[in-house]
């Protein structure tokens, strides 16, 4: 049975995870109406990572005899002012989400709750993985400033990014007709 402080904290992950999910399909659609696809590509695999990293919390405590309650996602932002702002969110988001990790890991320790350690771990490498590679892109964002032939290399480059087979976010995997 999951310790029950832990499992409020992880229940309320969930939420994070999916307004994670919501956010990067939002910025998505920015881009998309910005002409800039290649970002709206790497936001759509973002966005397929953030469902599984939900599911995994909400297949955690399910594992271990509790029950997922769903709470109220949040109006989230849907209007950027420049590509760059969009950038310094995704790094800031990503903090944000590493900073809940570390409190869940707290929790876990705290409450010798020792089962949850391989998940939260794996969560903490993730985190570090997408701090960086977020940090990253907007370092190179601000290198490129308004020179907009940097901004459509830089699009490029980040529509190389890969789905996972069979995402309901890649639409190479759907048609809309059918
Ligand atoms: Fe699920 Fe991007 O953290």
């Amino acid at each position: 049975m999951i310790n029950e402080r832990l499992y409020k904290a992880m229940n309320e992950q969930i939420r994070n995870e999916l307004e994670s999910y919501y956010i990067y399909v939002s910025m998505a659609a920015y881009f998309h109406a910005r002409n800039l696809d290649g970002m709206a590509h790497w936001m759509r695999c973002q966005a397929h990572e953030e469902m599984i990293h939900a599911m995994k919390f909400f297949d955690h405590i399910h594992d271990r005899g509790g029950k997922v309650v769903l709470m109220n996602l949040k109006q989230i932002k849907t209007e950027w002012t420049s590509v760059r702002e969009v950038w310094q969110d995704t790094y800031e988001h990503e903090q944000f989400i590493t900073g809940k990790i570390n409190e869940l890991t707290a929790i876990s320790r705290e409450e010798k709750d020792y089962t949850s350690e391989p998940l939260l771990s794996w969560f903490s490498n993730e985190q570090l993985e997408e701090e960086s590679t977020s940090g990253k892109v907007l370092e190179q964002i601000k290198m490129v400033g308004d020179n907009q032939t940097g901004i459509l290399l830089l699009d490029r480059e980040l529509g190389a990014r890969a789905f996972s087979p069979g995402s309901p976010l890649d639409p190479t995997a759907y048609s809309v007709a059918t």
